[in-house]
């Protein structure tokens, strides 16, 4: 790929992930010699002034070793234009094709880092425009749609434009490193795979905490919510990859024929279902990290009174042979007691101590696969303590990759925008699991806005509302950091 277009390109998510990414992978020597990067929004800049931005978000948003020497960064600005757009301006689009380099060597990859509203309008442009030929590349920013039926919606629409396979929808969990490491877990390892089902193992527990509140993004948020911000994408994708089937081998469609299996096999809830197995919170004024924050309605550009949920706990389900009956937790959340992104497999208890009851209080075993902020994996043993007699204590078999690997760590947005230019579908969701999963999320909204009781509380900087605990206790379970 030559050329990379940004639409949104000075939005939040182009300022805080993208361009680093970007501009990580140039400094890597990822990118083509002859790469031209153009950014494109509404506001009318020059391209110096969209320079300016780049290199301020680069010096703000780039880890300490992603920022390069000044020489390098001038090299990257050099190659950094910009291109005024509005969706409905046909001028716009022509102005934008003269910033590309080779517009008919479908060498171009479009990153739609803007709202799914406009996801149809630019594609249909850059169509006319016969930018978008049988090689070009589309990246689409989450959350796609807001419901099952907008997001068939957007899909259709787009395929009159591009093949399934020009469309690469974006959900930055699976460019983490540990989310691929689940693959290898499961996949090149033999003793987990005989373990890894309703037979052994208790409880599924996938939860991502944030410390962050809603930042520059209020507006945004309060249209989207926890539940299409986090679970119908990123927690889902993961409850996926934990629970598929081995796939026949490690070609994109393979994976994602097992993963949109699990998605389809989502116990459905019924109103009354919802209303028992889903908890959703707002966070109130606290503290986080000892600093104190505002509440939820505080926040700049959310309205007084609104309802909508920063937190969000469910007990999932999955109709299927090897599942049916293990409770899938899954819980996130912002202004969070901490920031963590955990997967936690719960093994069933033994089924009788041979050293007596003083010791049955010790919790099962358990796997934890722990994303951020460390990456590592964690096997939870019972063993004998030193001395006399025998006491029994929880240890952990650990495999930290921070000291396993000093290979360089790929951000999850630079891997992701490396595949999409080198065409590897792999971490992309198709856009069948895409409805799957918004097949599931869509009963739990619209009981949700009639029920207006459900909506609850909590303090900033805790671990979200009681209701949550209580959710995991009825089935004799209980959140990581509670036990
Ligand atoms: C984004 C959400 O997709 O993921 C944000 O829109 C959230 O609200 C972010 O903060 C979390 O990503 P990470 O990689 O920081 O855990």
């Amino acid at each position: 790929m030559t050329t990379f277009v940004l639409f949104g390109g000075t939005g939040d998510l182009a300022k805080r992930k993208i361009i680093p990414a970007l501009y990580s992978a140039f400094l890597n020597g990822r990118l083509d010699s002859n790469f031209t990067f153009v950014g494109a929004a509404r506001e009318a800049i020059s391209d110096d002034e969209f320079r300016e931005r780049v290199a301020a978000s680069i010096s703000s948003h780039a880890k300490p070793d992603g920022v390069g020497t000044p020489e390098q960064l001038k090299s990257f600005l050099a190659k950094t234009l910009y291109s005024k757009i509005d969706a409905r301006v046909d001028a716009d689009f022509a102005a934008l094709k003269n910033k590309i380099a080779s517009p008919d060597s479908n060498a171009t990859l479009f990153y739609l880092a803007t709202g799914p509203d406009i996801f149809v309008p630019i594609v249909q442009q850059l169509s006319s425009h016969d930018l978008v030929g049988s090689q070009a590349r589309v990246v689409l920013e989450k959350p796609l749609g807001r419901d099952a039926q907008s997001a068939r919606d957007i899909n259709q629409a787009l395929r009159t434009y591009l093949k399934e396979n020009q469309i690469y929808r974006i959900d930055h969990y699976l460019g983490k490193e540990m989310v691929q490491n689940l693959l290898a877990l499961r996949f090149a390892n033999s003793f987990l795979e005989p373990l890894w089902n309703r037979k052994w193992i208790h409880d599924v527990q996938i939860s991502i905490a944030e410390q962050v509140g809603v930042e520059a993004r209020g507006e945004f948020y309060d249209h989207t919510g926890a539940l299409r911000d986090m679970v119908q994408n990123h927690l889902l994708q993961l409850l996926s990859i934990v629970a598929m089937e081995p796939p026949v081998n490690a070609a994109p469609d393979s994976i994602r024929d097992e993963k949109v299996k699990v998605l389809r096999a989502l116990h459905k809830f019924t109103p009354d279902e919802v209303i028992k197995r889903t908890v959703r919170g707002q966070y109130r004024a606290g503290a986080v990290n000892g600093q104190p924050v505002v509440g939820y309605q505080n926040e700049t550009g959310v309205p007084a009174h609104t309802r909508t949920e920063t937190f969000v706990a469910i007990r999932a389900e999955i109709d299927s042979w090897r599942w049916a009956g293990v409770p899938f937790y899954l819980r996130t959340g912002k202004r969070m007691a901490s920031r963590s992104a955990e997967i936690t497999i719960n093994f069933k208890p033994i089924p009788y101590s041979i050293f007596g009851t003083s010791q049955t209080n010790l919790r099962s075993n358990r796997l934890v696969i722990s994303l951020q902020p460390e990456e590592s994996v964690q096997l939870f043993l019972k063993a004998k303590e030193p001395g006399e007699g025998i006491r029994l204590s929880d240890v952990a078999l650990n495999l930290d990759f921070a000291e396993a690997s000093t290979s360089r760590r790929v951000e999850a947005y630079e891997r992701l925008l490396l595949d999409a230019m080198h065409g590897d579908l792999t971490l992309f969701v198709r856009d069948d699991e895409l409805g799957a999963a918004w097949d599931w999320v869509d009963p739990i909204m619209s009981t949700w806005q009639t029920d207006t009781e459900g909506l609850k509380s909590y303090i900033a900087g805790s671990w979200g509302p009681a209701a949550s605990s209580y959710l995991l206790a009825q089935h004799g379970s209980t959140w990581g950091e509670e036990f």
